[in-house]
């Protein structure tokens, strides 16, 4: 078979070793041939593509980012884009694509296979809000980077006796944010599933603070929303997917805090430093086990399906049901863990 291969959306660690794992899998057990677009569905679009092989795969399972390159180009947005994808995968003669990405980029290829193209996706994203999985490639590492700099952020908060507002990424969904305030010991945790008083937490700031120990974290995810009405935010931009370019909450949140508690306050945005660098065991064994799986959909003729770790088991589902709606933070999982811990 010939099949086409692509990384679309935000990058992360682990899009190389899924690379690897699909290329592997598809020339040694199967005596396929790969090519590789470039940047996502704009190598689709404008025919940018390269040879794949096992020989270009060598050395890339413990590197960042992703050999292919990656954009948030939307074809559904580009002038005859749909077309010009279908016209470039049939000029290469591709029997499969396989797309790497999160709810934009497996969202195309589900749209492309209502419209015939065989399409079999692989769940990535730092945020890890894709439904039908329960982790999707990233995730792990990028908690990974963000517990590590919260465990350095206590030492400097507790030798100044400060607020340390920590800001993760994740824009609707605050998986990153919970996962890194439990793992991190935070104060408080802000996501945007559970919009939050101001006046709460400074509660638990000075609960805390009284305590002996003036010294917090709060981690913030940079979707994190006050109560409606309570705090002025600034309008952030769009992007072709129609998401906002967020950063910035945590400094709304530190000012405030320093204002009304009197607790010196410093804010620190991680930002693309969670998507960059190598990837955790875990999810170079995750992207691994993906790949490898993804290709076996093919050759099953699993048309539309995503590859979704169950438990333990990697399992197949419709990419329609993985796009429907954001898989946000398990409200028990707030509740009944993290928050007991806030104050
Ligand atoms: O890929 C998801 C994500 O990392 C979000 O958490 C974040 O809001 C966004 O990408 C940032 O996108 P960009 O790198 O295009 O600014």
């Amino acid at each position: 078979m010939r099949i086409g291969l692509l990384t679309g959306g935000g990058d992360c660690p682990g899009l190389n070793p899924a690379i690897r794992a699909v290329v592997r899998k598809c020339e040694v057990g199967y005596g396929d041939e790969v090519i590789g677009f470039l940047d996502g569905w704009r190598g689709v679009v404008e025919d940018a593509v390269v040879p794949l092989d096992v020989e270009r795969c060598r050395g890339i399972l413990p590197r960042g980012g992703t050999i292919l390159g990656t954009s948030r180009t939307n074809p559904y947005r580009i002038e005859n884009g749909p077309a010009r994808a279908v016209e470039t995968i049939e000029r290469h003669h591709l029997d499969a694509l396989i797309a790497i990405g999160g709810e934009d980029t497996l969202g195309v290829a589900d749209k492309l296979g209502a419209s015939g193209i065989p399409v079999v996706g692989i769940p990535k994203t730092i945020d890890n809000d894709l439904s039908e999985t329960d982790f999707t490639i990233g995730f792990d590492t990028a908690v990974q980077i963000a517990v590590e700099s919260i465990d350095r952020l206590h030492t400097t908060a507790e030798s100044h006796h400060r607020v340390l507002v920590c800001e993760v990424m994740g824009r609707h969904a605050g998986w990153i944010a919970t996962y890194a305030g439990i793992a991190g010991g935070a104060t408080v945790i802000l996501v945007p599933e559970e919009p939050f008083a101001i006046d709460s937490v400074c509660e638990y700031l000075r609960h805390r603070h009284c305590a002996g120990t003036y010294a917090s974290i709060v981690v913030a995810a940079e979707g994190a929303k006050p109560v409606e009405g309570t705090l002025a935010l600034v309008a952030p931009e769009l992007d072709q997917f129609g998401h906002e370019r967020l950063g910035g909450i945590s400094t709304v949140v530190a000012e405030e805090v320093e204002h009304r508690t009197g607790y010196e306050s410093r804010v620190t945005i991680l930002g693309h430093v969670q998507r960059g660098g190598t990837p955790s065991a875990f999810d170079r064994v995750l992207a691994t086990r993906f790949g490898t799986a993804a290709v076996d959909c093919v050759h099953d003729g699993a048309w539309r399906s995503m590859v979704a770790l169950h438990g333990t088991r990697v399992e197949r589902v419709p990419i329609a049901d993985a796009v429907a709606k954001l898989k946000t933070v398990d409200p028990d999982l707030f509740r009944s863990v993290a928050e007991v811990f806030f104050g």
